[in-house]
């Protein structure tokens, strides 16, 4: 049976092009009022005038919006949600003055969440997992892209891997997996009788293989930065990634430019993250290439870095501009997407409509996904989010607050509601 989502103050259905929108495209983002939203068998049946839908689907279930605002279930495409322990003594290290490399240099930072991982079991590291993707669902997102990289050897990152593949089969929400062998060198390839060649070697030869026959990523990433992968490096392990079937992403010019964007721009690669350092010849190589160039804001506010990406340089030279929180135990520990809209808004200088548009077609495009997530529009997924507010312009006005009502991913409840039996209030603490 059929399910009406009726009495929305407005429903942003940011319905167009089923791709992402580039540069100046991303003004726009329509918002309809008196309009209703129909799905059913998990997808989207209709959007509009919401007594023509009550007409048309006499009998369906309504749902009762209250005066709130619907929007596509944001798609979250930049995350590392699965880590043991949290990192939090390095914040004040930081705030001491020792920076986020100084930290990995002397063995902490992603080294240290490497050495905890090991040590936990797959189901310990689900149970640590769910309630984390949990805190992410109940501020509104729908989609939620995963990566491994805090194993770092071929029985960790696949360990990692299969965690996800768990969360994907039993959590409502989507969640797109990603292969991050390349998230660091690991210690024991450092120093003799190991080389980094040889963990590089062990990536290609035994990791890419392996993720491949099991299925287990639709995505390989890179951490391409001076002080970690190296261009070349990058190169050779994404030109084997994509040989394999992965999609290609990059976390890329995050803290010093090095070419990383250009690199992704060259390769055809999905999506380039980071960007707070990105040069001016990787913004037009962005600008002119089919990457979606994915802001992190939250990691640069966490790090308490200065600058933030070029966003505004980026959208009028063109590009395409997706959002993400980068939720993970180092650089940015927020599960608060809405918040990152904030950040958008007030420090990158997007308007709004650049920013939801940001935050769900084109997150969805960074996970080649822009024809089935990302719009309220027909034939798309069910994918939908609820929020407490009577303008979508207090979406990133009520900073740090959660306005998140209900979701739903492919028609099934992912947060509030109906969803409540199943789905454990975010508040309910977690396992550590
Ligand atoms: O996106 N830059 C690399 N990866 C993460 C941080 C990982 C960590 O510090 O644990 C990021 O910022
Ligand atoms: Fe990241």
């Amino acid at each position: 049976m059929p399910t009406l989502l009726v009495n929305a103050s407005q429903v942003v259905t940011v319905a167009g092009p089923s791709r992402a929108r580039r540069g100046h495209e991303m003004r726009t983002m329509e918002v309809l009022t008196g309009a209703a939203v129909a799905f059913g068998d998990g997808i989207i049946l209709g959007v509009g005038p919401q007594d023509e839908l009550l007409k048309r689907y006499a009998g369906a279930e309504t749902i009762d919006c209250g005066g709130g605002v619907l929007t596509p279930g944001l798609v979250d495409s930049h995350t590392h949600g699965i880590f043991g322990k949290p990192r939090h003594e390095e914040q004040e290290l930081r705030a001491s003055g020792v920076g986020y490399m100084e930290i990995a240099k002397r063995g902490g930072g992603i080294h240290g969440s490497v050495r905890d991982l090991r040590t936990r079991s797959e189901d310990q590291l689900f149970a640590l997992a769910v309630p984390r993707l949990q805190r992410l669902a109940a501020h509104g997102t729908t989609t939620i892209e995963v990566k491994s990289g805090y194993g770092l050897s071929v029985e960790d990152e696949l360990k990692s891997l299969r965690v996800i593949q768990r969360l994907a089969a039993e959590l409502p929400m989507r969640i797109v997996p990603t292969f991050l062998g390349a998230h660091e060198i690991p210690l024991e390839y450092r120093a003799a009788p190991r080389t980094r060649d040889e963990y590089i070697a062990l990536i290609i030869n035994e990791m890419l293989p392996a993720v491949a026959a099991g299925s287990l990523a639709r995505f390989a990433d890179i951490f391409c930065e001076p002080g970690v992968y190296t261009l070349d490096e990058s190169r050779r392990i994404l030109t084997a990634s994509r040989a394999a079937g992965l999609g290609i992403k990059l976390h890329a010019d995050e803290l010093e430019p090095s070419g990383a964007a250009e690199l992704a721009a060259e390769l055809g690669a999905t999506s380039a993250d980071h960007l707070a350092a990105v040069s001016d010849v990787g913004i037009r190589a962005l600008a002119e290439s089919g990457t979606v160039a994915t802001l992190l804001p939250g990691t640069m506010l966490f790090l308490g870095r200065p600058k933030q990406a070029p966003a505004r340089a980026l959208i009028e030279a063109g590009a395409a501009i997706a959002l993400a929180t980068d939720f993970n135990p180092g650089t940015s520990p927020t599960v608060n997407f809405p918040l990152m809209l904030t950040l958008a808004v007030s420090q990158l200088g997007l308007s709004v409509a650049e920013s939801v548009t940001a935050a769900t077609v084109n997150g969805a495009a960074a996970l080649g996904l822009a024809n089935e997530s990302g719009q309220i529009a027909p034939r798309f997924s069910a994918d939908i989010a609820l929020f407490d507010i009577g303008d979508i312009r207090e979406l990133p006005y009520w900073y740090g607050d959660n306005r998140c009502l209900r979701s739903w991913c492919r028609g099934i409840a992912c947060h509030g509601g109906d969803g409540d039996g199943t789905f454990p209030s975010p508040s309910a603490g977690h396992p550590l």
